[in-house]
């Protein structure tokens, strides 16, 4: 095959030496289909076979021009993969941001991000009541009915159900399932956790059904409290809302209950909080708690007493601050949240 293998080796030489200096993956790819079509150099090669007589020699030079086109093809498949691999590498280094630099430079720190108004009350709630000897938990935004309604002493179709305009998940069996419309039932959640005597505050997202408006979102937080102990009476649930409204509105604050209804307190009361000048403020619901509650929660309500009290922190933080609108707590409009730091 002399002559032949020269050439195919000549051809190969060609091509490769040309796919050194391509300078994208088009190039390497036109240099290849030319060098193996049926007029590039081995390409013809390959279509002269037939004029080659002594068989056993066709095959030697169809074996060899074989063997060049592979060798071509992963000459070019490396080349391309080498120039994905530069320009990658120059893209990181167009697109690197020197972060410890920026940091450095005082206009940058002063745009520093700050905790939501919500957050910030939730969070002094959270250091009042723990002050007050309260440990802090949580249960789920997706909650059961169960947990919901009818461990609260609302069974199937209660009328006090209606209290709370319920957003519902679509899951069967239609209707077990819902977005939790208060945080009450961490009430049961924590009594079936947690061994008594139990000194628990609950804040959470909480869910409703309503049209947003200045004072209403359909997204909103509580805060539940909740005593279970030997011998807790009213006065202990009166002494506590006061010594809150004392903790957290300041000294010149004081606070009043009045008769109101929930299914999973008996009695009820709602409570106001009055500040120096004289005006209320309508806070929350509270109550002794149920004894079919506390026998839900796993405790027996001979032995165990106790109470709890719910109330929105959103509308505080805007009682707070003197906000207008509730809703432009949650437009994300960064002139309004940085107001307050
Ligand atoms: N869960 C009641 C509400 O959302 C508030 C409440 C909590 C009332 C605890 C009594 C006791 O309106």
């Amino acid at each position: 095959m002399g002559s032949q293998s020269g050439d195919i080796s000549s051809a190969l030489k060609e091509a490769l030496a040309s796919l050194g200096t391509a300078e994208s993956p088009e190039a390497v790819r036109s240099i290849v289909s030319q060098a193996v079509g049926k007029k590039g150099s081995l390409g013809a090669l390959k279509s002269s076979l037939g004029s080659i007589a002594d068989i056993e020699q066709r095959k030697q030079v169809g074996a060899a021009i074989n063997a060049a086109m592979t060798e071509l093809t992963h000459a070019a498949d490396a080349r391309i993969s080498e120039m994905s691999t530069a320009e990658l590498l120059s893209n990181i280094e167009r697109d690197r941001v020197d972060v410890t630099e920026r940091a450095l430079k005082s206009e940058v720190a002063a745009r520093l991000g700050r905790t939501h108004l919500v957050t910030q009350a939730t969070e002094r709630l959270e250091d009042v009541f723990i002050g007050l000897g309260f440990q802090i938990a949580e249960g789920p935004e997706i909650e059961s009915d169960f947990y919901n309604f009818e461990a609260l002493n609302m069974p199937p179709s209660h009328p006090a159900r209606s209290m709370w305009d319920t957003l519902f998940i679509n899951q069967d069996p239609q209707g077990s399932v819902l977005l939790r419309t208060h945080t009450s039932p961490v009430q049961v959640r924590v009594m079936q956790e947690w061994p008594p005597p139990i000194y628990a505050i609950m804040p959470g997202r909480v869910f409703r059904r309503d049209t947003p408006d200045a004072t209403h979102m359909p997204v909103f937080h509580q805060i539940e409290g909740m005593v279970i102990d030997r011998n807790i009476t009213f006065s202990d649930l009166a002494g506590t809302i006061e010594a809150f409204t004392k903790a957290f509105f300041g000294s010149e604050f004081t606070s009043r209950l009045r008769p109101s209804y929930f299914p999973f307190t008996e009695p009820s009361a709602e409570f106001d909080i009055r500040r120096p000048d004289g005006s209320w403020i309508e806070l929350g619901g509270c109550g002794m708690m149920h004894p079919r509650v506390i026998r839900a929660g796993g405790l027996d309500p001979d032995e165990w007493s106790g109470f709890a009290f719910g109330f929105g922190i959103d509308r505080m933080a805007k009682e707070r601050h003197g906000v207008a609108d509730l809703r432009d707590m949650y437009s994300n409009d960064v002139r309004f949240l940085e107001q307050f730091a």
